[in-house]
């Protein structure tokens, strides 16, 4: 089922893949090395061959290629046709199989409880207004003891306006939560291969304060393993820079939770 928003979302992100965003490259050239630091096999995930992964809200065809490439079975779960089409052309590419599945993450009635061992959601849950249904089912169809890697947004990075002002990047907006910050940015400007600028409407996205997100997660009972931040890796980034905003406030957080059900 699929409501207003989701409907909305789908054609934005297939018109964002169409113009190949960077979330819409697929990676080609993925050595086993480069897919297993991606997967943070080494500190988190060990040896993924054979094990079950969703790949939620994760079209593309980086993460399922970095799983795929190292012998899982995965499943990617994704609300944009042209995203999923991206993992069919890499699993082609690289030469394992996968299964796409189109639909909208708060709901997963696609599968059945206690499928997954793993669950991989990249950035992807601010684009649901709520995510308790979200955490609730990948609760439900992750196996007990399973992994879920949640990436999510800072919530006060998007209280902010990363436009530099010669101090500092002020902070321009209430802390609200489950705010729709579409608002700010509404049309982003993708450079093409050729030179030429293709103009998108900006998916709608939501603010989830950190209370919301950790209490939430604690409730569907989720213990809590690891985070970190995403900052662009730059030695002296210029300030107004994107990863002088990163390193400033960091945008995205990601963090791996195992599932104490039953
Ligand atoms: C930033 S991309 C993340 C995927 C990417 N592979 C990556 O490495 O970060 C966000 C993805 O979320 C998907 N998405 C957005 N809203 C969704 C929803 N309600 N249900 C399922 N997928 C959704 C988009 O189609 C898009 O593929």
């Amino acid at each position: 089922m699929i409501d207003d928003i989701a409907a909305v979302n789908r054609e934005r992100w297939n018109a964002m893949a169409s113009a190949k965003v960077m979330f819409s490259r697929p990676f080609f050239d993925f050595t086993r090395e480069e897919a297993a630091a991606y997967i943070h096999c080494d500190t988190m995930l060990g040896d993924v061959a054979g094990k079950d992964v969703l790949c939620l809200a994760s079209g593309g065809g980086q993460d399922s290629a970095a799983f795929g490439l190292l012998g899982a079975s995965v499943t990617v779960f994704d609300l944009s046709d042209v995203q999923l089409s991206r993992d069919q052309d890499a699993a082609r590419s690289h030469g394992y199989t996968v299964q796409t599945v189109q639909g909208d993450m708060r709901d997963l009635s696609a599968f059945t409880a206690n499928t997954f061992d793993i669950v991989w959601q990249p950035y992807s849950i601010n684009y649901s207004p709520t995510v308790e249904p979200v955490i609730a089912e990948v609760a439900r169809v992750l196996k007990p003891g399973g992994i879920y890697h949640l990436a999510f947004a800072n919530p006060f990075a998007l209280a902010m306006d990363n436009g530099w002002d010669g101090n500092g990047y002020p902070l321009r907006d209430l802390y609200r939560d489950g705010e729709d910050i579409t608002r700010f940015f509404p049309i982003w400007e993708l450079e093409q291969e050729d030179g030429t600028v293709v103009t998108v409407e900006r998916p709608h996205e939501f603010r989830h304060t950190l209370s919301t997100m950790f209490n939430t997660l604690a409730r569907q009972g989720f213990q809590f393993m690891q985070m970190s931040e995403w900052v662009r890796p730059d030695i002296d980034p210029e300030q107004g820079s994107w990863a002088h905003f990163t390193q400033c406030c960091p945008p995205y957080l990601q963090t791996f939770w195992r599932w104490g059900g039953s």
